[in-house]
């Protein structure tokens, strides 16, 4: 029978954005991230190698063939892989995400690291978490660092080969259980620009994005000193600060970049209602319109209260 194997991985978020390429084709990035791992944005994949004599991947994606540029992505990945590692299989892929897909929801980071993975295993190559990070990285910059639970480091590093640039990983999931992310959906829907082309513009022609690069590199120190002292004001502060500075820079570009809609705006308005009144949260946005909001377990409820019961 044919060997079938199956992997799950998660989705994270970034509280120190990744926003910008270095090199395009190795997925270097301008400068360090940092992200927690989120348990419940889950990707299932399920591999199988395919007959020796098919010469193609067959893709399935939340129970559908893949098609277009979803597909061709995922094959240029399979084709790196197989020429980084001399493997001459095909693959059978299915993959089903546990939440909207390309919504700015990170389905893009959960889904590269459960395929590498799942090759490495399907191929018994070995790799170690540091090589899944490099391989995962090639997929979609921030899956280098969704191969680690808690809180993740992703080094930019320097050499033009990338091979310093990986994730690692600061405090496991079990430093601050208390530590919560929220998610207020506002739009399910797959966003017209990719993160990938988005980026390209930003780098390219934003007037603040060299601000933004220095400003942001400097708040990974911080950062981890707050996430190491549990101080959940500075962590919630230095997020925000970084996320708005950096959907600032997609607003100076040319053409101006804004992922964010009317609603989004609301709910960061409630957010900051909350924070006035007593109640520690904080926001962060990728790209899409959904908010992810910063809390910590005792106020989960109240939060979630209050976002919900309100009409946008
Ligand atoms: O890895 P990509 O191409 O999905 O880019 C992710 C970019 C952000 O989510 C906006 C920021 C980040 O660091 O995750």
């Amino acid at each position: 029978m044919n060997k079938k194997i199956k992997v799950k991985a998660n989705a994270n978020i970034a509280l120190i954005k990744y926003w910008g390429k270095r090199d395009e084709k190795l997925f270097l990035p301008t400068k360090s991230s940092l992200s927690i791992t989120i348990p419940f944005l889950m990707t299932f994949t399920e591999i199988e190698l395919k007959e020796h004599t098919e010469k193609q991947d067959e893709i399935y994606l939340d129970g559908k063939l893949a098609e277009g540029k979803t597909k061709e992505k995922i094959v240029k990945f399979l084709d790196l892989f197989r020429k980084l590692y001399n493997i001459k299989n095909y693959f059978k892929i299915n993959t089903k995400n546990e939440f909207p897909t390309c919504a700015g929801l990170a389905s893009s980071a959960s889904g590269f690291v459960a395929l590498s993975l799942a090759l490495n295993e399907i191929c018994e190559l070995n790799l170690s978490k540091k090589e899944l990070s490099i391989l995962a990285r090639q997929g979609s910059g921030s899956a280098s660092r969704s191969i680690y639970d808690g809180f993740v480091l992703w080094h930019k590093g320097e050499k033009d080969d990338g091979s310093d640039s990986y994730a690692e990983q600061l405090f496991d999931q079990n430093h601050w259980s208390e530590f919560k992310v929220l998610i207020a959906i506002v739009d399910e829907k797959e966003k017209k620009l990719s993160s990938r082309e988005a980026m390209q513009i930003t780098v390219k022609t934003s007037s603040s994005y060299k601000k933004w690069l220095i400003d942001s590199e400097k708040r990974i120190p911080e950062m981890i000193e707050a996430i190491k002292n549990k101080d959940f004001k500075k962590v919630g502060q230095l997020a925000e600060v970084d996320c708005l500075q950096m959907h600032q820079t997609m607003k100076d570009s040319h053409p101006s970049i804004d992922y964010l809609q009317p609603e989004t705006l609301k709910i960061i308005e409630k957010i900051k209602e909350l924070r006035k009144n007593g109640t520690d949260c904080y926001f962060t946005i990728d790209a899409g319109p959904n908010v992810k909001i910063l809390c910590l377990e005792k106020d989960v409820e109240q939060i979630k209260g209050f976002v919900l019961n309100t009409e946008y």
